[in-house]
């Protein structure tokens, strides 16, 4: 499969990421088969699309008005006629291993010979997913950051049995989109991007379990200190620019107070237990009290997309 020859695709699963990457793959012009099982969801997919669209067009980040890409965009409860003539097919169903190899497996049958089945797991084997059908080198990973019509970075991911062509196709699609493939060349649990997040997550409730100090302190701390600086220079670089020599006497230092806790924080329990479940709840680590998720969720995606547009980072 090459990608000059990608030119119908199909997104299975319409939930929180499916509609969004439907609408990512119409932006470019794609032809997309949108499947869910839920007709509920096919229906709020088309809203969020259109309110996605819009913003969008406030910030000035595409021409493209809410016809042109829903009029690339078929919404359909059927798998097979969403299968039926797909060049590349991304699941986005449920994250349960089950469903995604039930998926999977009858996709095979549905689709065309030579189609890519990619998954957006966000973590679970490749390769197991790859096993449910007969032909697992056309079977990857494909895990993108949320939300996926701003983010720019798609992790591809190698199960043991993906093809170098499907690979290198895959590169090649996501680039047709504006989007950047990062490699894991090695399947590990989360991947790159869950691991550097649950690692920081981690260490944020460990400091806050420990009294050392609030919620809004070690968010201030990430968001205009760490996550501002690592906007310019990763890990890597951060190392090479100070000395090894540093580095390696500062973790021989803090290396033995860091969480290395294997369960989940006893907070977590504790704030789901009061119902604290987040913004959906109205209070999570915060109190968002009159403020709906999906308003919170628009201010994220404004400034985020304000930041992505300064960093030229949109396609
Ligand atoms: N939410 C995120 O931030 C995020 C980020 C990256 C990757 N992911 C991954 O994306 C996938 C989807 O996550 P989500 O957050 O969009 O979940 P979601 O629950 O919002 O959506 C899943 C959708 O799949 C549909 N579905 C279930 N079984 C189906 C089937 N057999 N055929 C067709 N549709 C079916 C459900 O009706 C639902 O609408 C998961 O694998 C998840 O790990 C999620």
């Amino acid at each position: 499969m090459r990608v000059e020859d990608i030119e119908h695709t199909a997104v299975i699963g319409a939930g929180v990421m499916g509609h969004a990457l439907a609408q990512v793959f119409a932006q470019s012009g794609y032809e997309v088969a949108l499947m869910d099982i839920d007709r509920d969801v096919l229906r709020w997919a088309e809203g969020q699309i259109q309110r996605n669209v819009e913003l969008l067009r406030e910030e000035d980040l595409t021409d493209l008005t809410v016809k042109d890409v829903l009029n690339s965009i078929y919404f359909t409860t059927s798998q097979r006629e969403a299968a039926r003539k797909a060049d590349f097919i991304l699941e986005s169903v449920t994250e349960n291993m089950k469903v995604k190899r039930e998926v999977i497996s009858k996709l095979e049958y549905q689709a065309p010979k030579h189609t890519i089945f990619a998954t957006n797991t966000s973590g679970l084997s490749v390769t197991e997913i790859s096993e449910a059908t007969r032909s697992p080198e056309r079977v990857v990973g494909c895990h993108w950051w949320n939300p996926p019509y701003i983010m720019p970075l798609v992790e591809v991911i190698q199960g043991e049995n993906t093809s170098p062509e499907t690979v290198q196709a895959t590169h090649g699609f996501l680039k047709t989109l504006g989007k950047e493939p990062i490699d894991v060349k090695k399947e590990v649990p989360g991947f790159i991007w869950n691991r550097l997040q649950i690692a920081v997550i981690r260490e944020a409730l460990h400091l806050l379990e420990e009294g050392v100090a609030s919620v809004k302190d070690i968010d201030r701390a990430v968001k205009k200190g760490y996550a501002l600086r690592s906007l310019v220079v990763g890990p890597f670089e951060t190392m090479d620019l100070s000395s090894l020599n540093l580095f390696r006497a500062v973790s021989a230092n803090l290396n033995p107070n860091l969480s290395n806790a294997s369960e989940p924080s006893r907070l977590f329990e504790e704030k789901i237990k009061r119902g604290e479940l987040g913004v959906a709840a109205g209070r999570g680590f915060y109190d968002y009290a009159g403020r709906s998720r999906e308003e919170v969720i628009r201010e994220r995606d404004r400034q985020l997309m304000a930041l992505i547009k300064y960093l030229g980072l949109m396609p």
